[in-house]
């Protein structure tokens, strides 16, 4: 029994089951989860489903951190009980659903959102459901292996629902450090002046009062799972490292900024790269999600931080991470969203920003959401965050996707999620473009010659040469014909002539 970990005793009586707890979320009920890619509840989500499957008709609309696994996206979406869902999310019924319009989605930056939760512009917080791994003398919360915005959620919630895991060993208190920002006007400058500091409290504040229902689960989040980093990947990350080395060593960039890699294959294997290149040491993270790798670089003593909003680890880093983790939390520290991912602190620390892109266009516009520019794929999450602020900006994509079928490179995006303004350096396997000091004019030149694939590089110089006669201008484009590229790719499945 997990009731030694509900050190407020008062909340010891409100230990019930699923039913009993879920019974107040019904139709319309605005429902915020703990999660951010770990640390999500699963006993309410699945009794939910239980309700709907038993003939009960209702719609929640429903807000976590960032995407969660299967046992919430995708069990909800598939029994049809969300009506709206925030922010970013990764599942693929939910996706489809999404892009029928028949779950509502607005894809935010995550690091606004606590702040327009709190000024009601959500609506109000009806439920909270957090998952806790214990709940401190005061009641105040202790949460699992992901902050995300549960701070906010919890504070604006009218009732509040435990899942109290026993997955996590207790050890993994203390290494959250909880801080939420006045609003403005009232706002001061966030503290933290390197990736190691700590600002706030170990715990979630929370008024016990609201607890309506205290679950215990022994239910683990679904593992991700890692795949070793393919060739591409390996090939764009070596670019990004090769590209920092010089420029640290040209003495251009200063050595010691912090890192931010978003999620994914390319993500791991910038973080691997630092593994075999010794030039790389004493490093900080400054990122969103920590991964696999992370683990690996303590172990070599090469990390001097890890900040995160969450840790998304695979079955056998997690139970390392687990048996270790007296080690792991010198290192690790996990913080809310709006801190993890703060415009403020990214800009002042310097952040160094890998984000993966879908496609990219020969100015330097970026697509990291919607496929041909309808279809959304998971969300921008925090690469606005990073990308806009960061110190140095990369985006990266492989050249091609579907076998060849897709050129990542294109004449012009089919949706803007980050401007030519926002990026710095574009890396493809083929290639790296820096794009700080170059026109317009070069950085089309640069992006078709260096990042292009060789299959699709004529068609587009072609059609980069006939823009610059026809029309000219600072960046010349031939609008009749700019989205030839998806047009053929959705007519007959390939972008090549
Ligand atoms: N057009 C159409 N489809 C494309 C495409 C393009 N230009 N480029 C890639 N794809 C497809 C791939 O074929 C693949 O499809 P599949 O799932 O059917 O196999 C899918 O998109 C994912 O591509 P993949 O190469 O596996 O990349 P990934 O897992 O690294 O994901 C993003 C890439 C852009 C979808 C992902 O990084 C993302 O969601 N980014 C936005 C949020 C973000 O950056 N978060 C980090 C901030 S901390």
């Amino acid at each position: 029994m997990l009731s030694h970990r509900i050190r407020y005793a008062p909340l010891k009586e409100k230990i019930t089951d699923p039913a009993q707890a879920a019974a107040h979320i019904g139709d319309g009920t605005n429902l915020f989860i703990s999660g951010f890619t770990a640390g999500y509840p699963k006993l309410i989500p699945r009794e939910l489903v239980k309700r709907a499957k038993a003939g009960e008709k209702f719609k929640v609309n429903f807000y976590a951190g960032a995407s969660t696994g299967d046992q919430v996206d995708g069990i909800m979406a598939e029994a049809g009980i969300v009506n709206w869902r925030r922010p970013y999310m990764s599942d693929r019924t939910m996706r489809e659903l999404i892009n029928r319009e028949e779950i509502l989605f607005k894809d935010d930056h995550l690091s606004s959102l606590p702040p327009l939760v709190r000024s009601g512009d959500w609506g109000k917080v009806d439920v909270a459901v957090v998952e806790v791994l214990a709940v401190t003398e005061k009641g105040h919360l202790i949460p699992t292996m992901s902050v995300g915005n549960t701070p906010t959620y919890v504070q604006q919630a009218d009732k509040i629902i435990l899942e109290m895991n026993d997955v996590e060993p207790p050890e993994l208190e203390g290494i959250h450090d909880i801080f939420i920002p006045e609003d403005p006007p009232y706002r001061m400058p966030i503290p933290i002046y390197r990736a190691s500091d700590r600002i706030g409290k170990p715990y979630i504040e929370c008024n016990p009062d609201k607890v309506v229902a205290v679950l215990f689960s022994q239910e683990e989040d679904t593992c991700a799972s890692f795949n070793e980093p393919d060739e591409v990947s390996l090939l764009i990350a070596e670019q990004v490292l090769d590209f920092v080395q010089h420029e640290i060593k040209m003495g251009r960039l200063p050595a010691g900024l912090p890192w931010q890699s978003g999620v994914g294959d390319v993500a791991n294997a910038v973080l691997g790269g630092f593994m075999e290149d010794d030039f790389f040491h004493d490093l900080s993270l400054y990122s969103e999600v920590l991964q696999d790798a992370v683990l690996d670089l303590i172990d070599m003593g090469k990390v001097r931080a890890a900040s995160g909003s969450a840790m998304t680890l695979s079955t056998k880093a997690r139970q390392r991470f687990f048996k270790e983790l007296y080690r792991y939390k010198e290192k690790v520290i996990l913080r809310p969203t709006e801190i993890s991912n703060s415009p403020e602190v990214v800009r002042r620390l310097g952040v160094l920003a890998v984000n993966t892109a879908l496609e990219i266009d020969i100015y330097g516009q970026v697509n990291s959401t919607h496929v041909c520019g309808s279809h959304l794929m998971n969300g921008i999450g925090g690469s606005g965050d990073f990308e806009r602020n960061g110190a140095v900006s990369f985006m990266v994509s492989p050249s091609i996707a579907k076998g060849g079928a897709i050129s990542c490179i294109v004449p012009m995006v089919s949706h803007v999620d980050h401007s030519e303004h926002s990026v710095d350096i574009i890396v493809t396997e083929q290639g790296l473009v820096d794009t700080r000091n170059l026109t317009p004019r070069q950085v089309a030149e640069g992006v078709i010659r260096k990042c292009a694939h060789p299959e699709y590089r004529d068609l587009l110089w072609d059609y980069y040469q006939r823009a610059l006669k026809k029309r000219g201008g600072h960046e010349p484009h031939l609008l009749d014909e700019v989205f030839k590229f998806h047009a053929r790719f959705l007519e007959k499945g390939g972008m090549r002539l």
